[in-house]
């Protein structure tokens, strides 16, 4: 099993050399527990394996899987840069020290504004659109801007319909087959266009769909550098390595993976007589996503027509499950070593019955009062969370060598109210 959980001497979950349970007790319950050295880890593992075989090689981390502050410090000290998608995104990756150099934005539908904003940012705009290109030449002054452009590589993966992102039925980049076109365009308008970027798509564990996006992603970029004279300063081909969520998935070879797919990329730089540009990923749930648990407490235990195991979060916390049909391995925090003896379904407390973290799931004997961790919440757990149910957003702990600090403070319920306004009519 691949997954990665460690137990400690009392049988209890080890979460960064703290216990599970210590810090349930502690924090509360719900709580993201993050792990600061895993995420070093993954960083480290990531990087040096594709550096490896291609030293100009950036990592640029896609920072909606998580936006803690504490995570973007440790992934800016390792060096990391910021795929950011949002003005949000980018206020808070330049606050945590990214200096907009560092940051590719890759938003979609964007407003005018919100391209200036990024700009101001300093951050190098990634355009997905002719409009994006339109509109941003009649609001600024080209004079040289370095800009990249998506593409649609025309391949498409990923754990759910939602999460693919190329092919005929995406939104997002523009076509492959009005590349050329679009990077002269950009020249005549006055802009300096050095980059290619593409995303096929998220939670892949297959290698296969990656090594044809870049290679279509390196056909269109050498056809735009022949054919429209761009020298490539980089080619980016986006995010999207998994990470294995259930016990039967295994770990991607993540050396492998970039052994096979550098050998490809520059088969394509000789090919197309394209130098040496810079290559740069954007992984966002292999850095963060095995780094956290989610602990809740059982709260209810009620044999219906079913067994269910009610827990204190929902899908306002981790919406995943609900969302994708995701499956998230939990254990029993404070009984790990305790066999499977059970089929129970664990159930969250919003009021819709689509909130289920589990069905049919095998499990120890299971007490109200007993401690769930609901494992690899680390990527699009708490940055897809909500106040649904007008629950406050849930604290998080950084756990550092066995060392907890509190990095989010539970929500009030004053928070709940804090930015509305009652008009006097109603006072
Ligand atoms: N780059 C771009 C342009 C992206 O849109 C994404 C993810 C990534 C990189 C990072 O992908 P990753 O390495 O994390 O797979 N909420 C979904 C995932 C949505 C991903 C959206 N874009 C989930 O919970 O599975």
């Amino acid at each position: 099993m691949d997954l990665n959980i460690k137990i400690n001497d009392k049988g209890h979950l080890d979460i960064g050399g703290a216990d599970a349970c210590d810090i349930a007790d502690e924090f509360g319950t719900p709580v993201y527990v993050i792990d600061e050295n895993r995420i070093r880890d993954n960083y480290k593992r990531f990087y040096e394996a594709f550096s490896k075989y291609y030293p100009d090689f950036k990592v640029f981390y896609a920072c909606k899987a998580n936006t803690n502050l504490s995570v973007l410090k440790i992934l800016e000290q390792e060096g990391c840069c910021i795929d950011a998608v949002s003005p949000g995104e980018v206020y808070i990756s330049r606050k945590m020290g990214f200096s907009g150099d560092r940051i590719l934005f890759t938003g979609n539908n964007i407003t005018n504004d919100e391209l200036k904003f990024v700009l101001d940012q300093g951050a190098v705009l990634n355009i997905d659109s002719v409009s994006a290109l339109k509109r941003l030449a009649e609001i600024i002054e080209p004079n040289g801007l370095k800009i990249s452009f998506r593409v649609n590589p025309m391949v498409g993966a990923g754990h759910h319909d939602h999460c693919i992102t190329g092919g005929v039925m995406s939104k997002f980049g523009i076509m492959d087959n009005e590349a050329v076109e679009v990077y002269k365009l950009a020249k005549e308008l006055g802009f300096n266009p050095v980059g290619m970027h593409s995303h096929i798509g998220s939670g892949i564990l297959d290698p296969e769909p990656f090594k044809l996006a870049i290679e279509s992603t390196m056909d269109i970029a050498g056809k735009v550098h022949q054919e429209a004279g761009i020298d490539f300063e980089f080619v980016d081909f986006g995010g999207g390595v998994g990470i294995p969520y259930t016990p039967d998935e295994n770990i991607v070879d993540i050396d492998t993976f970039a052994k096979e797919n550098i050998a490809l990329f520059k088969e394509k730089l000789e090919e197309y007589d394209m130098g040496n540009p810079t290559m740069y990923l954007e992984p966002g749930r292999y850095l963060v996503g095995d780094a956290s648990v989610l602990l809740v407490r059982v709260n209810s235990v009620k044999q219906s027509y079913r067994k269910f195991i009610g827990v204190d979060a929902g899908f306002n916390t981790l919406l995943r499950p609900a969302m994708y049909d995701s499956y998230h391995h939990i254990v029993v925090a404070n009984k790990m070593n305790e066999p499977n003896t059970q089929e129970v379904d664990i159930a969250g407390n919003v009021c819709e019955s689509g909130d289920l973290f589990a069905r049919d799931r095998f499990m120890p004997e299971i007490e109200e009062g007993d401690l769930l961790a609901i494992l690899n919440a680390g990527a699009y757990g708490f940055t897809m969370s909500s106040n649904y149910n007008s629950r406050p957003l849930t604290p998080e702990v950084l756990v550092e060598n066995g060392k907890c600090h509190l990095v989010r403070e539970k929500e009030t319920f004053e928070d709940l109210m804090a930015k509305q306004t009652i008009p006097e009519h109603l006072q």
